[in-house]
């Protein structure tokens, strides 16, 4: 069983406790919060662990074995280099990290501290992914004509861009996810989940290119990124701003494999010009969270060296590519 302490309060730390607790492999023991009082209400809705509203107590706490960081982007590296340094296990919300450098510091140091740092980038963990991955590789192999490539789309009209634009016109702060300060924006927000899929599908491209748009704060709000593969392409269009209706396509010969979201799989369909429409898989999860942290329970506490060392590789290999794209902005 692992001790379980959580930073962030929004509703996707409730979220990963419960996929959390529902593994049983976690049991919940410290939420922080900058206000004891948020803190002591998760304590209360879980019913366990104690709250705290100082990390120092959390760093000495040695019954803590993981640390669930959900903070905004920025404050990721220094609340990881902490946890690390206290000697604990770490999974941090996507986008882990706000660059590179801070990337590899981070892994180096827990490689020294002997513990694992773990990026949780929830849907690559589904059972649906897992499926919609097979079926990619089984396709790509088999067609008979060059696979030419796919398009994926995310433009999901944030419940906190009204809020930005009020806060714009008032000059307010604007909410952390679209101020480029805290490290926000549409690329680092959604942007990183298809990215996520392009490079565990089909690696890292030759090129990588983003086109944006962005607001009065310089914060990126709607973009294209374009990456160049020998032989075909993946173009991945994202915004924050925009009520977007467009699915994810992939396609093969006459086939086409449409998913429907990239973030929550819960269809994939293939279309082909011989036999219309055929679902492949509907599988609805209760909890968003539920397959990745059991995938990190079952790393931290049987050792999956292999897997483990898959993930990090491919997390490194997105930041990597993240870095390029804001390069060529
Ligand atoms: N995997 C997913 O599906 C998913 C979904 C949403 C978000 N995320 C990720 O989760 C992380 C948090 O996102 P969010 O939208 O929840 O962010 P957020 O609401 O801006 O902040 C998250 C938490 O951090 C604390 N916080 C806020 N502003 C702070 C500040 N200025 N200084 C210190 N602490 C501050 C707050 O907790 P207290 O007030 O309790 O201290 C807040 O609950 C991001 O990395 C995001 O990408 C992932």
């Amino acid at each position: 069983m692992l001790q379980l302490a959580t930073i962030g309060t929004s509703w996707i730390t409730e979220e990963f406790i419960e996929g959390a607790l529902m593994t049983g492999k976690y049991s919940l023991n410290t939420v922080y919060s900058r206000h004891l009082e948020k803190a002591d209400q998760l304590v209360d809705k879980y019913n366990g662990g104690y709250a705290i509203d100082d990390l120092d107590q959390l760093w000495q706490d040695n019954s803590v074995d993981v640390v669930y960081i959900a903070s905004p982007n920025l404050l990721h590296f220094d609340h990881t280099i902490a946890a690390i340094n206290s000697g604990k296990h770490v999974i941090v919300e996507k986008p882990i990290f706000t660059n590179l450098t801070e990337w590899d510091k981070a892994h180096e140091l827990a490689k020294e501290k002997g513990v694992y740092l773990l990026e949780a980038a929830r849907h690559i963990h589904t059972k649906n992914y897992q499926h919609l991955k097979q079926l990619i590789k089984f396709k790509t192999e088999k067609v008979t004509y060059p696979f030419l490539g796919a398009n994926l789309n995310i433009g999901q009209y944030s419940s906190k861009y009204d809020r930005y634009n009020q806060a714009l016109k008032a000059n307010e702060p604007v909410p952390n996810v679209f101020n480029p300060e805290f490290a926000g924006g549409v690329l680092m927000d959604l942007g990183v989940y298809p990215i996520y899929v392009a490079i565990d599908l089909f690696g890292k491209p030759i090129s990588a290119d983003y086109k944006v748009i962005k607001g009065q704060n310089n914060v990126d709000l709607f973009g294209h990124v374009i990456f160049e593969y020998d032989g075909f392409n993946v173009v991945i269009f994202i915004s924050k701003a925009v009520h977007s209706q467009l699915h994810n396509e992939f396609y093969f010969d006459n086939e086409t494999v449409r998913v429907n979201n990239i973030t929550d799989i819960d269809r994939v369909e293939m279309f082909s010009t011989n036999n219309g429409e055929i679902a492949t898989l509907a599988y609805e999860v209760e909890n968003t969270l539920y397959d990745e942290a059991t995938a990190f329970a079952d790393i931290i506490l049987n050792n999956k060296v292999e897997d483990y060392k898959y993930l990090t590789n491919l997390s490194r290999n997105v930041r990597e590519v993240m870095d390029q794209l804001n390069q060529s902005v």
